[in-house]
């Protein structure tokens, strides 16, 4: 097993990450725990919430499941509802731990909802996604959709750990693999070129989900989510960077309708649209972005845009936590492995969307 520690203001917590974890969740429940609610999808329970309930039921509490609608479009105020609904008519009280078990969206609707059930109750993390293992599970951003734009609605919220088992990526679809690989690449391009070096050279393994090769980008991944979050937990700064890609991607979400592309599809063309702007207005160079391109590609996910029309772009792009005073801020990478989040003219991004929507 490996473990990364995340170290915040708002929580330190371990990340255990191998095979069988979820058959260990008894040992991250606090001794002083009344009640666990596992917050899962008809999806995942399928698979795997028999086997977490029964080693949650190892502590001897009563341990209680909470199913919510599978999908990115039910991510709303409507599924929150159903937590504190089945919470309070369970008389759940305010020493009550919540588990995670599922992909992001399972993850970051139960954290919202432990961020505000009686004002805060502990939760944890077991991501069943290989994008929640590598980036949604870590770093305590909680957050339902709005019909205007993603995310929108949520809070910073620390879980109390994070469970890996690597195991449940076995039954994962393959187009949730390489959504799950565009935020693996994300961190070697905006942090750490020795990573994007190695992702390049294992792509196809990532793929297939080699078990030396996953390990070694979800552990990485985890390690430099983390020395982000730490410096910058409430993303005053630094933390914008994880967002690379995020700023076309969302508008790719909310302007097809939330679903349609999936999240990591959005990011891994977003990161491509974002690199085309960089070499446009930050200096990063031509034969880089077309790397960006074929790494893209190599992870199975799109590198051309849906064409939404420029000017609902712009206003898409508008709703977006990074904006300030009207002003849309972009993260861009001045070379691979380092990027910066300024503002860019909208006749540059104009210019890109011309040529990487279709
Ligand atoms: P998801 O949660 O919708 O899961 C994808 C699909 O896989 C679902 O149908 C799910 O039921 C299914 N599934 C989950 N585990 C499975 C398994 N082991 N085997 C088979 N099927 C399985 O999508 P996602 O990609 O995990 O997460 C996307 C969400 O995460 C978005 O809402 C995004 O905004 C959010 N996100 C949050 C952060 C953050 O920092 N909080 C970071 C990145 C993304
Ligand atoms: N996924 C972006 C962040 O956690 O900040």
């Amino acid at each position: 097993m490996n473990v990364v520690d995340v170290e915040t203001p708002g929580g330190s917590y371990p990340i255990h990450i191998g095979p069988g974890r979820l058959d260990a969740l008894d040992q991250c429940i606090p001794a002083d725990a009344t009640a666990i609610a596992v917050v899962t999808n008809p999806t995942v329970a399928a698979l795997y919430a028999e086997r977490a309930e029964a080693a949650l039921a190892r502590t001897g509490k009563r341990v209680l499941r909470i199913e919510l609608p599978d999908g990115e479009a039910y991510k709303d105020w409507q599924s929150l509802n159903l937590i504190f609904d089945a919470l309070l008519g369970n008389r759940l009280d305010r020493r009550c731990v919540l588990v995670a078990l599922g992909g992001g969206v399972i993850g970051d609707m139960t954290g919202f909802a432990a961020a505000v059930y009686m004002r805060g109750v502990r939760f944890l993390q077991v991501p069943t996604t290989l994008l929640a293992q590598v980036d949604s599970s870590v770093g305590g951003k909680t957050a339902v959709n709005h019909p205007l734009g993603k995310n929108m609605i949520g809070a910073f919220y620390q879980p109390i750990a994070v469970e890996i088992d690597t195991d449940v990526l076995g039954t994962l679809p393959a187009r949730e693999v390489s959504a799950g690989l565009a935020e693996v690449i994300k961190y070697g391009l905006i942090l750490d070129p020795a990573f994007w070096n190695w992702c390049e050279e294992n792509a196809q393994k990532l793929r297939a989900l080699d078990r030396d090769a996953i390990s070694h980008a979800i552990r990485r991944s985890c390690e430099l989510k983390a020395q982000v979050v730490g410096k910058d937990e409430r993303e005053s700064g630094l933390r914008a960077i994880l967002n690379l890609g995020h700023t076309f991607g969302h508008a790719i979400e909310s302007g097809l309708g939330y679903g349609a592309w999936l999240h990591g599809e959005a990011v891994g063309c977003g990161m491509v649209q974002a690199a085309e702007l960089s070499a446009d207005v930050a200096g990063f160079g031509r034969a880089d972005v077309e790397r960006v391109r074929a790494l893209v590609q190599a992870i199975g996910c799109p590198v051309v845009a849906p064409d939404l029309g420029a000017d609902r772009w712009l206003d898409l792009m508008q709703v977006d936590k990074k904006t300030e005073g009207g002003s849309i801020r972009y993260v861009l990478m001045t070379r691979i492995g380092e990027a910066v989040t300024r503002p860019a003219p909208d006749d540059a991004v104009r210019a890109v969307l011309a040529r990487t929507t279709q």
